[in-house]
């Protein structure tokens, strides 16, 4: 925990146990600098309070990065609530998510929750319970529903902004994209790329999820151990984070990463990896802002849907022009991204 601390760069952690849980939370706030920060409550098991930690604080940094990039008025934070293996009883999850609301109450302002992995609109509802610092409530309750399907669009968007930088069109029929997790960006993702007339291949743990969707769906079903070395023009990855480091990069067989998933580089150097096999990478805090948009947009800016779209479709443009701001100072798509950010944070 010492040495997570000692390298971020963020502004505090607030850390609490919840006994009818056992679970260690955290809420990390990255940086206040451009607004409130805010970011999505995760539900995860870890091996260590340490490994949730620094979860927490890495996500709650690219919090800060798609916020910046997205133009939006709000800072970078995270929630990591680490259960045990164990599955939460209802009582103890809704107690949880309650004794969750009480502390970004704590923070009086500092810090907006919405969904992530393993939380739903319907857990929003009940953190809501408590505060009224959270984005992402099912529309009954005020909020503006599950964030995912808007993801999907925007990383639907990032895959033919990259398409078009390495082939020369936009136009997916015919490309073959690999889809890896068909949740609840994954699905609509594939059907989005389906209806564009791109072969798509999925993947997910859960087989009843890749099985439901390959009854419904012309899709092909890969073993979730053989994604990486699988041939494929775009690899999306929409599942967890970590799947590029110095073991997976040289099995791929992609010409483009782009996806929804959150910190998908185990490490930062792993873009130089990407960059020396020739394989475009679209940054995960600027592909994956579709749900930040629609979250921020509706509820904090009150936007209306045609405003929230023409967001979302900017993440295309911006990718194009963090792509060609690569090419020209020869560096990394990832650091001509954080550029980008950086720019905006400091202005
Ligand atoms: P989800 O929990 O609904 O779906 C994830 C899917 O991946 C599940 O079906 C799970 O079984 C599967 N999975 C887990 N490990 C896998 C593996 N090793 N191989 C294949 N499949 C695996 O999550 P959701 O909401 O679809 O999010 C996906 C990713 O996108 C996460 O990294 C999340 O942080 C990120 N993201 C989500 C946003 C949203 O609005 N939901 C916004 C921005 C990023
Ligand atoms: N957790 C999602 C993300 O990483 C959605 C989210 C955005 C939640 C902004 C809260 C605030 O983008």
């Amino acid at each position: 925990m010492d040495e997570v601390l000692r390298n971020w760069s963020g502004e505090f952690v607030l850390t609490s146990y919840d006994d009818a849980a056992n679970a260690t939370m955290f809420i990390a706030v990255h940086s206040t600098r451009l607004g409130p920060a805010a970011g999505g409550t995760r539900i995860k098991t870890y091996p260590t309070a340490g490994d949730a930690l620094a979860d927490a604080a890495r996500l709650a940094a690219a919090m800060t990065l798609k916020m910046a990039v997205a133009g939006l008025p709000m800072g970078g934070g995270k929630s990591v609530l680490a259960v045990e293996p164990e599955p939460l009883s209802p009582e103890a999850r809704h107690g949880l998510l309650r004794h969750h609301a009480e502390n970004i109450e704590r923070l009086g302002g500092r810090y907006y929750t919405g969904p992530d992995m393993n939380t739903t609109a319907a857990d929003m509802d009940m953190i809501g319970e408590g505060t009224g610092r959270v984005f992402g409530r099912t529309p009954a309750h005020g909020g503006s529903g599950s964030s995912a399907p808007d993801t999907a669009v925007g990383v639907f968007h990032g895959i033919q902004a990259s398409v078009s930088h390495v082939f020369g069109t936009d136009d997916v029929a015919g490309r073959t994209v690999m889809v890896q997790g068909t949740g609840a960006v994954g699905q609509p993702l594939t059907e989005m790329l389906v209806d564009a007339g791109a072969k798509v291949l999925i993947s997910d743990v859960d087989s009843d999820r890749a099985d439901e969707m390959s009854a419904r769906l012309p899709v092909l079903v890969v073993e979730p151990d053989a994604v990486v070395g699988t041939e494929c023009d775009v690899y999306a990855p929409c599942a967890v984070g970590g799947v590029l480091s110095p073991e997976t990069i040289p099995a791929l067989r992609c010409r483009i990463v782009a996806g929804a998933a959150n910190n998908p580089l185990s490490a930062p150097s792993d873009a130089q990896l990407l960059r020396a096999a020739d394989i475009l990478y679209a940054p995960d805090f600027v592909i994956n802002g579709g749900g930040a948009i629609h979250l921020i947009g509706y509820e904090a800016l009150g936007w209306s849907s045609e405003q929230v779209q023409r967001g979302i479709r900017g993440i295309g443009d911006t990718l194009r022009s963090i792509y060609a701001a690569a090419r020209a100072d020869g560096v990394t798509t990832e650091e001509a991204a954080e550029r980008l950010a950086a720019a905006r944070l400091q202005a």
